[in-house]
C-alpha cells in the first residue's frame, strides 16, 4: 500500500527544485514521441462534420457552468455525429502544432503541450455511426473504427467498471488512455503529477460541452485496469486506460437534480 509520505511526494512540487539537474530525455536529445498514435489504415478513416456549421444548443458559459452535474441516468436518446464531433473537439481538438518536438496546443491545457492521452469511443447510439469501438484522430478531426471490437455491450462496460450500472442508456462512452512517455520525455520524474493534473481537464471539458448540447456525463475513475486495457487492445505498459465517462441524453427538467442514487448514498 502507498504510504502517506509517498503520496505527498507525488503530489507536491518539490521535484521542481531538481529541474536544472534532471537528465530528461528531451535534454539528452532523444527523439520525441509522436503526438498521436499512427493511423494503421488511412482508408478506414471517418471524417467528422465541419465544426463551424454546428449550432450549440446552449452557449451561455455561465449557464453551462452553473448547470454542470454528474449524470448517471440517461434517457436512451441518440447523439448526432455533429454533437459527437463537438464533444471530441472540446476535449482533445488540436488548435496548433508547435515546432517539431510533439508539442501542440489543444482545447484543453497540458503541461509542456505534451498531451499524453488518446481518446477511444465505445459507441452505442450515435446517428449515422455504427455501434463499435473507435479511436479519435485529433490531427484530422476524424474517427478510426477498430474493427475487431464491434460487440462491446453496455453490460460489458458495467462489468469492467466494478458493476457501476450507469452505461445502460448511454449513447457513447469516452475512454481516455495515457501514453506516459509523451510527458516523461520532457518531465522525467515530474511526469506523474503533470499527467494526473492533465487528465482532469479532459473530463471537465466533456462535462461542460455535454451540458451545452443537452447531454450529461459522469467521470468514472473506478474500473478494472487489465480488463479495460484488454477491451481496447492496449498493452497496459506503454499505453493504458486512465479515465472514462459515459455520455447520454438527459431529462433536461432534471438538469440540476441532486437526488440521484449516488448522492443519496454519500449524503447519509
Ligand atoms: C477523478 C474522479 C473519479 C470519479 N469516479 C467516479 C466513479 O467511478 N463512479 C461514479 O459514480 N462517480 C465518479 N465520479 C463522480 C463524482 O462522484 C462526482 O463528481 C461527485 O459525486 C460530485 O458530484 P457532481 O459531479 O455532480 O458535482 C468521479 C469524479 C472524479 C473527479
Amino acid at each position: 500500500m502507498l504510504k502517506m509520505d509517498e503520496l505527498r511526494k507525488i503530489l507536491k512540487a518539490d521535484k521542481w527544485l531538481e529541474w536544472e539537474t534532471l537528465r530528461t530525455h528531451q535534454k539528452q536529445k532523444k527523439d520525441p514521441p509522436p503526438l498521436q498514435k499512427p493511423v494503421e489504415d488511412e482508408s478506414k478513416i471517418i471524417s467528422l462534420p465541419d465544426l463551424e456549421k454546428f449550432q450549440i444548443r446552449e452557449n451561455n458559459l455561465a449557464a453551462i457552468i452553473s448547470a454542470r452535474r454528474s449524470h448517471r441516468k440517461f434517457t436512451g436518446g441518440a447523439l448526432s455525429l455533429d454533437e459527437l464531433g463537438f464533444l471530441l473537439w472540446s476535449t482533445q481538438g488540436i488548435q496548433k502544432v508547435v515546432g517539431n518536438q510533439g508539442a501542440n496546443l489543444r482545447t484543453v491545457p497540458s503541461g509542456g503541450g505534451r498531451h499524453p492521452f488518446e481518446t477511444y469511443l465505445v459507441v452505442f447510439n450515435v446517428k449515422d455511426l455504427p455501434a463499435g469501438i473507435y479511436r479519435y484522430i485529433p490531427l484530422s478531426h476524424a474517427l478510426l473504427p477498430l474493427q475487431q471490437k464491434q460487440n462491446v455491450t453496455t453490460t460489458d462496460m458495467k462489468n469492467v467498471c466494478r458493476n457501476q450500472p450507469y452505461f445502460r442508456d448511454a449513447s457513447v462512452v469516452f475512454v481516455w488512455s495515457c501514453i506516459p512517455y509523451r510527458t516523461f520525455w520532457r518531465y522525467s520524474d515530474l511526469a506523474t503529477k503533470v499527467i494526473a493534473q492533465d487528465s482532469g481537464h479532459l473530463c471537465q471539458n466533456l462535462y461542460l460541452a455535454s451540458t451545452a448540447i443537452g447531454a450529461g456525463t459522469c467521470a468514472i475513475g473506478a474500473y478494472y485496469q487489465e480488463e479495460m486495457d484488454n477491451m481496447l487492445d492496449l498493452d497496459g505498459e506503454e499505453e493504458f486506460v486512465i479515465y472514462l465517462a459515459p455520455v447520454g441524453r438527459i431529462d433536461m427538467t432534471k438538469i440540476l437534480d441532486h437526488d440521484d442514487v449516488f448522492h443519496k448514498k454519500y449524503s447519509t
